[in-house]
């Protein structure tokens, strides 16, 4: 297996750590993972919600000041790792929380939940950071490129390319399209990989997203012609993970039949855990809760009062409440049958490849 350069970066492992919001995967979880020689991702969704910052009335200030927090104590942890963040488009903030990774030193910023045309102007004082969209087609990395490439002379770094069939949390495709059996995650990995070589002369690495579990499935992956795997649903059962023991005991409950889709108010479906989603709703609908930080840009609770607010409902799951929280995962979160550490989960797919440890302690 090779190792995998993304912009100016070295990864001694071709893997990402999936960003999971509403901190699954924060400070602890990154840490530890570019400790062992792969990209930790801070998810920059509604860190807010728990920071001691947040007074109940300055979200966005406190979003972007807890994202610098997250980074400074994942560097204490890696201070030689590749650490960056997941930064959803979809987000009210997201040029703040962008500019505020920027600031806080990330070196990779992976940008999806809509396509990411403003970011490299967003980025443009910091040339290091490596640009990384998740796309789900050839199409959006299509007009991606082409948009960067006129607007700002840059191309992506590398793209991640998420398949909607398996992923957890937001999904680039409409609902009716999902599980239907069209989708070719690799065929569009090869197709992405391809259009990059042939319309712009560059060999960026392509990273397969979605349903990646064991060393068989990186070696497939590899094997397809991806250059390198995202990984998250696997994350969550390791001691490291951000979230509480019980998000983590859920996804050891679980079973196949227990993950399904759900429309999540910022427009988009998304794969969770569906036994709550009731309670979910039920939980802001019936107590007339109001939209508390208009966080999203779009937002059919905050416009209509329909479904749920999404940030608080993650932020209750990733706390620990398993009745009203909703529980993002991905397809294969029922393979989880303990809880590991992440050096374990490196030691497995990397095998006798002895991990380098990056950090100096
Ligand atoms: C709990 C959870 C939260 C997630 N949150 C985010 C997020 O905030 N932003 C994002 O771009 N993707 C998010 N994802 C998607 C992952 O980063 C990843 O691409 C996907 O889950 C990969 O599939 P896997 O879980 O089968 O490995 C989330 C996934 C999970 C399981």
């Amino acid at each position: 297996m090779m190792p995998l350069t993304i912009g100016k970066h070295q990864i001694p492992f071709p893997i990402i750590q999936g960003g999971m919001g509403v901190r699954v995967s924060a400070a602890n979880l990154a840490g530890n993972v570019a400790l062992c020689g792969g990209v930790g991702l801070i998810a920059t969704a509604g860190l807010a919600l728990n920071s001691p910052r947040y007074t109940g009335k300055n979200f966005f200030k406190a979003d972007a000041e807890a994202l610098k927090d997250e980074l400074r104590k994942a560097y204490e942890i890696a201070p030689e790792g590749i650490i960056g963040t997941n930064c959803m488009v979809a987000v009210s903030n997201y040029d703040d929380m962008v500019r505020a990774s920027c600031e806080g030193g990330a070196k990779i910023i992976v940008s999806g939940a809509g396509l990411p045309m403003n970011l490299p102007q967003l980025t443009a004082d910091y040339p290091d950071v490596a640009l990384v969209p998740i796309v789900s087609s050839r199409k959006a990395a299509e007009l991606i490129a082409r948009k960067w490439h006129k607007n700002y002379k840059r191309l992506p770094d590398a793209v991640v390319v998420e398949d909607p069939d398996t992923a957890g949390g937001h999904l680039g495709e409409k609902l009716e399209n999902i599980g239907t059996g069209d989708y070719d995650q690799y065929a569009t990995v090869r197709e992405v990989k391809e259009y990059f070589h042939d319309k712009w002369d560059t060999d960026i690495p392509v990273i397969a997203a979605g349903g990646i579990w064991d060393r068989a499935d990186v070696e497939y992956a590899l094997n397809q012609g991806a250059d390198g795997v995202q990984m998250a649903s696997r994350f969550v059962c390791t001691q490291e993970c951000d979230a509480d023991p019980a998000f983590k005991q859920a996804y050891l409950d679980c079973r196949k039949e227990d993950i399904g889709l759900v429309m999540s108010p910022a427009g988009l479906p998304g794969r969770a855990l569906k036994a709550n989603i009731d309670n979910v709703r039920a939980h802001d609908v019936d107590k007339g809760v109001r939209c508390p930080s208009a966080c999203l840009k779009k937002c059919a609770y905050r416009d209509t009062g329909e479904r749920f607010c999404i940030v608080h409902a993650l932020d209750r799951a990733q706390k620990g409440d398993r009745d009203s929280g909703l529980i993002f995962c991905g397809t294969n979160a029922w393979k989880a049958d303990h809880i590991e550490t992440v050096a374990e989960i490196f030691d497995e797919l990397f095998g006798e490849i002895k991990y380098q440890q990056v950090s100096g302690k």
